[in-house]
């Protein structure tokens, strides 16, 4: 980035009340909402709160002040006619769209948003002998808004498929899982893609039966047991035969 120019605050400032031993919190939001780069649909909106409850905000689309307590409503009032509403306005433009500007290009554009691991696991379906079920994951993506799709052969399946909604992890990133339920056929292909506003090209990931996980750790159980089974084998024979030899030593003394 050629110049980095720096983000700014709004005119007025955060600030907290401490009364005694309680707290008392007065706070102030500002939100920029847009839904494109173009910024045509920006909206600024300013939320003041004390103790949680919002008592005013202003809204760009209108330009004016709202109360929803008698000193929110009262103190609107004179917001909307003394000047002050002009004066907040122009935070639409000079933080709103200066700093949109800034995390369009700088967040969206460059597409360091998290991007979604993707797996797929076979499921074990019991109800239904002939039929299998997969499941295919997206963890730790964001924002919110993905597509999974299954594809057969390369075709679109949309049979059969149950989605979870995006589930949020607590931690502002999402997970998300879609099952397929199919009829196995040799020589097919199954894949799982993904498109997500971190992946520009989308992202396809090929179902492996020959490597699925539960037949990847079934062997590796198999071989570990199979080692563990050797070792103590040869620690018994070696043990039985150092003990023998130590009695046989016995007598002879
Ligand atoms: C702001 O006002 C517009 C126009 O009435 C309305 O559509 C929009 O939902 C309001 N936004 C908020 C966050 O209150």
């Amino acid at each position: 980035m050629a110049t980095l120019n720096s983000l700014r605050i709004p005119a007025l400032f955060l600030f907290t009340l401490l009364l005694g031993t309680d707290a008392y919190f007065y706070s102030r939001q500002s939100e920029c909402h847009f839904s494109s780069n173009d910024l045509h649909d920006l909206e600024y909106i300013d939320r003041l709160l004390f103790n949680k409850l919002e008592f005013m905000r202003y809204n760009s689309t209108l330009n004016k002040f709202i109360g929803y307590t008698e000193l929110g409503v009262k103190n609107a009032e004179i917001w909307n006619t003394d000047g002050t509403v002009e004066r907040w306005h122009k935070d639409l433009d000079g933080y709103c769209r200066h700093n949109d500007g800034i995390y369009s290009t700088a967040i969206l554009d460059k597409k360091n948003i998290p991007k979604p691991t993707i797996k797929i696991r076979s499921a074990s379906h019991s109800s239904h002998k002939h039929t299998s079920m997969l499941v295919c994951s997206a963890y730790d993506f964001y924002p919110r808004g993905i597509k999974l799709t299954w594809l057969r052969d390369g075709k679109e399946v949309t049979h059969d498929v149950t989605s979870t909604e995006e589930l949020a992890n607590g931690n502002w990133l999402y997970q998300i899982h879609s099952h397929l339920e199919y009829t196995p056929k040799s020589g097919e292909t199954i894949s799982c893609r993904v498109e997500h506003a971190s992946l520009p090209k989308g992202k396809e990931v090929k179902w492996d039966p020959n490597i699925s996980e539960v037949k990847r750790n079934k062997v590796i159980i198999g071989a570990s047991g199979l080692v563990l089974g050797l070792i103590i084998t040869i620690a018994g024979v070696v043990y039985y035969k150092k003990k023998s030899t130590g009695r046989i030593l016995v007598p002879s003394s």
